[in-house]
């Protein structure tokens, strides 16, 4: 067994484990807009189960749909309504051979209200910080009754509906969350004040809620053990309500950590935060209870799994988004197939910038284009055809490799000796790990499919005649975007590329012209080189700096420049290069000239067009997908490769 202490059969309350693998909770919106289960979302969770984990949380189910929910999508088990559904999702979950759990919580100021009614908190001070929601009024001890008799309600549903035990969701600043922190909590009654007078609401329920079940019924509670937030919950806390939550018969502590409130994204942490970053915070739970302690936070990988429990920082580890892109990630790690596994990069896109924190969207995954299509196998093609793919960025293999699953013959061509396009450029800065780790993974899988690859092999309309495709596809990619301005034949100005390889290297006073994610993270990029920087300054003709970028990942990017002194200057025009530097509108309109050594133009990239008039004019079927299209991220171009590779 490659990874023994993951395998390592566990109990959990009365229930058996067959591994220490749990799914994470994670609201994907399947569910219907008022929150009863449906086929595609039983689907999404029996993939995880049969793909071998030993533990599955469902997702967040409200206690109120009115006014303790996500919105439209987040699952409900505030409604009899719903047991049916549930009992076919637990018995899926069960028979493909998992433990399963639910969710139970309220999101307490962080809600989406239904019309006409307001949002509950424990105080009025909790501001919400999702833009145009009232403030939340402070809860009555009357509401607070109201609201424990629902916890247990609901887990008298949970039970109803076949679930192994129910997890109580007191973390990410939700209602329990805001009781629990004095940044939230400024009551003056028993559910304020000292700790014991904040965590009364969450002993309350579970002791309510161990009457709704059976004896024994494992209720296992989700904390953040610090709120990462100056005021907010610390450690010390949590180890004090973790040993109270012991004490009164909690089955396992799953230890998370931040809250959707706070300025650090670390509930659900981008790829700049370091893997396994709330790990610290699991042992020291550990060191405090006997009941199992269940880690969480970037541990997606076989290894550092495995570490997690091999070195006694926790009994269980919980898997998030490692699972939402391989629901198979269990099995291929107890197979030793690790290279298989669809990595997770923490991009934070699909499933959520532009999954369910968009509105009115469900999970997606920037890696996985299936997610939520679990049910959908790749059809086998019924006409074998040759099919030439033209341009070995992440949207040409993706593509290829669908296209030849489904029985095509494929012939993927390269202009450059290296396959991975624009990819090879995104890794290069700091903090970009994650995309290594995918950009390996996407080689494996061209190189273990049927995929023939020709590399330094640019298509030209002979080579299409020799070869007779019966279709294209065209993801020639994008290039660095040239700046036609006065000036830019000077020798002190560069293109981000040539800095990114390595064939430039600026020192002294640095200007980074365009102020989107690539200039940002070049930035980033020349300050990691340590080579002597006077000033950096990086101007933009926009308003908002790095605007198209997921919002924690911007954050952390934009404070890392801050903090080393970086000048962002949005809303400048630049008008012409100069030998001392370039010459700039302010927002005020004045003038200026921004002294410089070496100028960098980093205004993105553009469609690389150069063979769609040749290839378009031969008469044999021509897809065009990814960055040859129009410039986007890497969700946009797997999402098309998939959609592509299925059609042909
Ligand atoms: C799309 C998505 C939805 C989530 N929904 C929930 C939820 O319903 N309840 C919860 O406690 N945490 C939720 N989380 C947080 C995860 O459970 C997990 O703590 C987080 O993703 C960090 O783990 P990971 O690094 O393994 O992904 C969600 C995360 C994601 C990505
Ligand atoms: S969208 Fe990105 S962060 Fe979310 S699961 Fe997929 S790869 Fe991971």
């Amino acid at each position: 067994m490659p990874w023994p202490a993951l395998f390592q059969p566990t109990n959990l309350g009365p229930l058996r484990l067959k591994n220490r693998v749990v799914m994470a909770p994670m609201e994907n919106h399947y569910a219907t807009d008022d929150g009863l289960v449906t086929d595609r979302l039983i689907d999404y969770y029996t993939a995880r189960a049969a793909g071998g984990v030993g533990l599955i949380i469902v997702e967040l189910a409200t206690v109120d749909s009115e006014v303790g929910s996500t919105g439209p999508g987040n699952l409900t088990l505030d409604d009899d309504r719903a047991i049916p559904g549930l009992r076919l999702l637990s018995s899926a979950i069960i028979e493909h051979g998992a433990r399963a759990l639910i969710q139970i919580g309220h999101t307490g100021s962080l809600g989406v209200p239904h019309p006409n009614r307001s949002l509950i908190s424990p105080s009025v001070v909790h501001a919400n910080p999702r833009a145009g929601r009232p403030a939340a009024r402070e809860m009555t001890v009357t509401d607070i009754n109201h609201c424990i008799r629902r916890f247990s309600d609901a887990t008298a549903r949970a039970v109803a509906a076949g679930f192994d035990g129910v997890e109580i969701h007191a973390a990410h600043g939700y209602l329990i969350t805001q009781f629990l922190s004095s940044l939230s909590n400024h009551r003056t009654d028993e559910y304020g004040g000292s700790l014991a007078n904040r965590a009364r609401l969450l002993l309350e329920l579970v002791a309510a809620m161990r009457q709704s079940a059976p004896s024994g019924f494992p209720i296992v509670c989700r904390l953040s053990a610090s709120e990462f937030a100056p005021g907010g919950i610390v450690a010390e806390e949590t180890e004090q309500v973790s040993q109270w939550l012991e004490q009164s018969g909690i089955a396992a502590i799953h230890v998370s950590g931040g809250s959707y409130a706070g300025k650090e994204p670390v509930s659900i942490a981008p790829m700049a935060i370091a893997r396994g970053h709330l790990l610290g915070l699991a042992r020291r739970i550990k060191q405090c209870v006997s009941v199992p302690v269940i880690a969480v936070g970037r541990l997606g990988t076989p290894e550092d799994a495995e570490a997690a429990v091999a070195n006694g920082m926790a009994d269980l580890v919980a898997l998030g988004r490692a699972l939402i892109a391989d629901p198979e990630f269990v099995n291929k790690a107890r197979d030793g197939v690790t290279a298989a596994i669809v990595p997770c990069i923490a991009c934070n896109v699909g499933c959520l910038s532009k999954g369910v924190f968009a509105p009115n969207t469900v999970m997606h995954c920037t890696t996985n284009p299936q997610v939520g299509h679990e049910a959908r196998s790749i059809p086998p093609t019924k006409r074998r055809r040759r099919v030439l793919i033209i341009g070995g960025g992440p949207a040409g293999i993706y593509s290829a490799v669908t296209a030849a699953s489904r029985g095509h013959s494929v012939l993927l061509c390269e202009k450059e000796p290296e396959l991975g396009g624009q990819l090879n450029l995104a890794v290069l800065p700091p903090h970009k790990e994650e995309l290594r780790v995918w950009q390996r993974h996407l080689l494996h899988r061209l190189a273990t499919s049927s995929v023939e690859a020709r590399l330094n092999t640019p298509v030209t309309a002979a080579f299409v005649r020799g070869w007779r495709p019966d279709v294209m596809v065209l993801a020639a990619g994008a290039a660095p975007q040239r700046l036609d301005i006065l000036g830019s034949q000077h020798g002190n100005v560069h293109m981000f590329d040539a800095v990114l390889r390595g064939a430039v290297q600026p020192a002294g006073r640095v200007v980074i012209i365009g102020g989107g994610d690539v200039a940002c993270e070049t930035a980033d990029f020349i300050l990691n080189q340590r080579t002597p920087i006077d000033s950096l300054v990086v101007v933009r003709r926009g308003s908002r700096i790095a605007q198209d970028m997921e919002p924690m990942t911007r954050a952390l990017l934009l404070r890392r420049l801050r903090r080393n002194g970086v000048n962002l200057l949005p809303s400048a025009q630049y008008n012409e290069f100069r030998d001392e530097g370039l010459l700039i509108t302010d927002p005020d309109g004045r003038k200026m000239l921004l002294r410089a050594d070496c100028l960098i133009v980093a205004t993105g990239v553009v469609p690389d067009r150069t063979l769609d008039e040749s290839l378009g004019a031969m008469g044999i079927p021509l897809q065009r997908i990814g960055d040859c299209v129009s410039p986007r991220g890497f969700y946009e171009a797997v999402a098309e490769a998939f959609a592509v590779g299925c059609e042909l």
